[in-house]
């Protein structure tokens, strides 16, 4: 039995298909796992909720101390506008302190965790076992987002959908706190081309060997 939690980091952009990957993951390993991006979406909706400006970073980073990570409900926080509200957020340095916080304490549960998000290789835990780096070109992860849009809306524009996912990851890369980008010990996994059970077979075969070890 291991005294320490065994990490897999998993970053990468929108709809590049890691939150699939991270689930599937963790259930197959009997890990825990957080998506770090619903933490942000919290965030955002408490604000929206309360009627408050999400430009005020004292008023954010207050909400984001008093987050409560075993309530995150994905099937509310995973719409589409708390997404956009939540990059909003997630650019001011004290939120991000307060919920690196809590991600880092989250990962200390045993036996080990599959976290993901943006940072998580980089900032959150630079001392995971493993990390992963998933992508795919903004074209194929356009798709993927919309055609999930498309079963509840069938008014749903793709090159609309593509813009926004463009302006978000420009909002992700370019930010000054924790960008998304790469660690430089992250192993990459484009999946333009590949289907999620390739994806997650080339990923265990990576943290097979680090379990090992
Ligand atoms: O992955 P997502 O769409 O749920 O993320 C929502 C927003 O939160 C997105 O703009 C990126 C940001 N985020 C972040 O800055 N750092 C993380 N670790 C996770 C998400």
């Amino acid at each position: 039995m291991r005294d320490k939690a065994f990490i897999i980091a998993i970053d990468g952009p929108a709809a590049s298909g890691k939150g699939t990957l991270a689930r599937n993951l963790a259930k197959h390993y009997g890990f825990h796992h957080l998506d770090t991006g619903l933490t942000y979406r919290a965030v955002a909706k408490a604000l929206i909720d309360q009627g408050l400006s999400l430009n005020d970073e004292e008023l954010a980073a207050q909400v984001a101390a008093a987050l409560d990570l075993k309530g995150l409900d994905r099937s509310v926080l995973s719409a589409h506008d708390i997404g956009t509200a939540a990059s909003i957020v997630a650019v001011m340095p004290k939120v991000r302190t307060a919920l690196v916080q809590a991600q880092r304490k989250f990962a200390l549960n045993l036996p080990g965790n599959v976290i993901d998000g943006r940072d998580i290789g980089t900032v959150v835990c630079p001392d995971a076992e493993v990390k992963l780096y998933i992508t795919a070109s903004p074209e194929v992860r356009a798709e993927r987002r919309f055609n999930e849009m498309r079963a509840k809306n069938p008014d749903a524009d793709y090159n609309v959908v593509l813009a926004d996912l463009k302006h978000r990851d420009e909002r992700d890369m370019n930010r000054e706190a924790s960008p998304l980008k790469p660690a430089s010990d992250a192993h990459l996994i484009d999946t333009s081309k590949m289907g999620i059970e390739a994806a997650f077979l080339e990923a265990k075969t990576l943290i097979d060997a680090a379990l090992r070890n």
